[in-house]
């Protein structure tokens, strides 16, 4: 049963067990005890706009996570709080609306630059995961918002105001990382400018059983990076250095940075994208926007010259946003596939 055939996903009708298709393979399954992760860098932005020591400072901080984790916390970023609240509650009562409110969005067309789904094809992969979802392009914003949900009355308006400054802070947090790299900060900031922004707004609802079921299963991102903002924990991640899953601490007021697949390929491997999961909580839902930030929909994303040399030669393809679209609807990436593997 889908959401399709159904007008009503599975995991909405607050079902009493997880049906078959919902359930994964025993051995990646989430542990209900996860590890603490107090290793998890948080990066204070705050020096990024005093002195050049300062700056300097919180660029080393930056490239030591994407390189170790490809993963880090941000505090001090800019974004009022009241911002971020308002974009979540607007995430929670869009998703409260009736299931025909929401189905004039349903779309399993990943194409579609506004689309309401479960899972990730709906109703078509082979394991379904416990979640539904609104995706938006975001930028330029007046090009696009009049597509979005009108219903809140206020979605547009709230949403709109957090997409604009998590998407300043976006083309900021690019200029430091390519500082990072020792690329410089002008380096492809004219083409991120013109560049994509997609908002993943989910939502999890309680599972029964959280340990039969995943949110999300483990990928990584296909942007240059991601920034995260969410309502209660739930993210984990892979840490390169062990390969053991981490559950990441809710900071309350911080936002989540992913390195995703286009910095792995800009920066030829130096820094990886993250592999990360959803997991459920058997109590509440939850409720998580992804920024996703990229070049333009055709622009290739190529690895710096600065960083190829004989000893470091070319290790990833180019590939456009549109060519991983492209992959997503060809492939059943409900088991794990991911396109940066393809790029190798
Ligand atoms: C995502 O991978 O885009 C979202 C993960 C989360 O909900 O924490
Ligand atoms: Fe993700």
């Amino acid at each position: 049963s889908s959401a399709f055939s159904m007008g009503k996903s599975a995991q909405e009708k607050g079902l009493p067990y997880v049906p078959e298709c919902y359930k994964i393979p025993a051995s990646q399954r989430p542990s209900l005890s996860p590890m603490t992760a107090e290793d998890i860098p948080v990066v204070d932005l705050a020096g990024l706009k005093q002195g050049p020591i300062e700056r300097a400072t919180v660029i080393e901080r930056m490239g030591n996570a994407c390189r170790l984790l490809g993963f880090f916390q941000i505090v001090n970023h800019g974004i009022c709080q009241s911002v971020l609240d308002d974009a979540l509650s607007m995430a929670f009562e869009f998703f409260k609306l009736p299931e025909s409110e929401k189905m004039k969005y349903m779309s399993n067309d990943v194409h579609k630059p506004v689309r309401y789904c479960s899972s990730l094809k709906d109703g078509v992969d082979k394991i379904q995961y416990w979640r539904v979802f609104l995706k938006h392009y975001s930028h330029p914003l007046r090009h696009w918002i009049d597509a979005w949900p009108d219903n809140p009355s206020d979605y547009r308006e709230k949403m709109g105001r957090y997409s604009t400054e998590v998407r300043k802070l976006g083309l900021e947090l690019f200029e430091a990382i390519t500082e990072s790299l020792g690329l410089g900060p002008t380096y492809l900031s004219k083409k991120m400018e013109v560049g994509m922004q997609v908002m993943a707004v989910n939502c999890y609802p309680p599972c029964p059983s959280p340990d039969m079921a995943l949110g999300l299963p483990p990928h990584s991102d296909y942007s240059c990076f991601t920034i995260l903002l969410q309502s209660s924990h739930g993210l984990q991640i892979v840490d390169a250095q062990d390969g053991r899953w981490r559950s990441v601490p809710v900071l309350h007021g911080a936002l989540q940075v992913h390195v995703g697949d286009h910095i792995e390929v800009l920066s030829n491997g130096l820094y990886k994208s993250v592999v990360h999961r959803a997991v459920l909580s058997g109590e509440r839902t939850r409720i998580s926007i992804a920024s996703l930030h990229s070049l333009g929909l055709d622009e290739k994303m190529e690895t710096a010259k600065q960083l190829v040399d004989e000893e470091n030669p070319k290790r990833y393809k180019e590939s456009s946003f549109k060519d991983f679209l492209n992959f997503l609807s060809a492939n059943d990436v409900s088991e794990g596939k991911n396109f940066i593997d393809t790029l190798k």
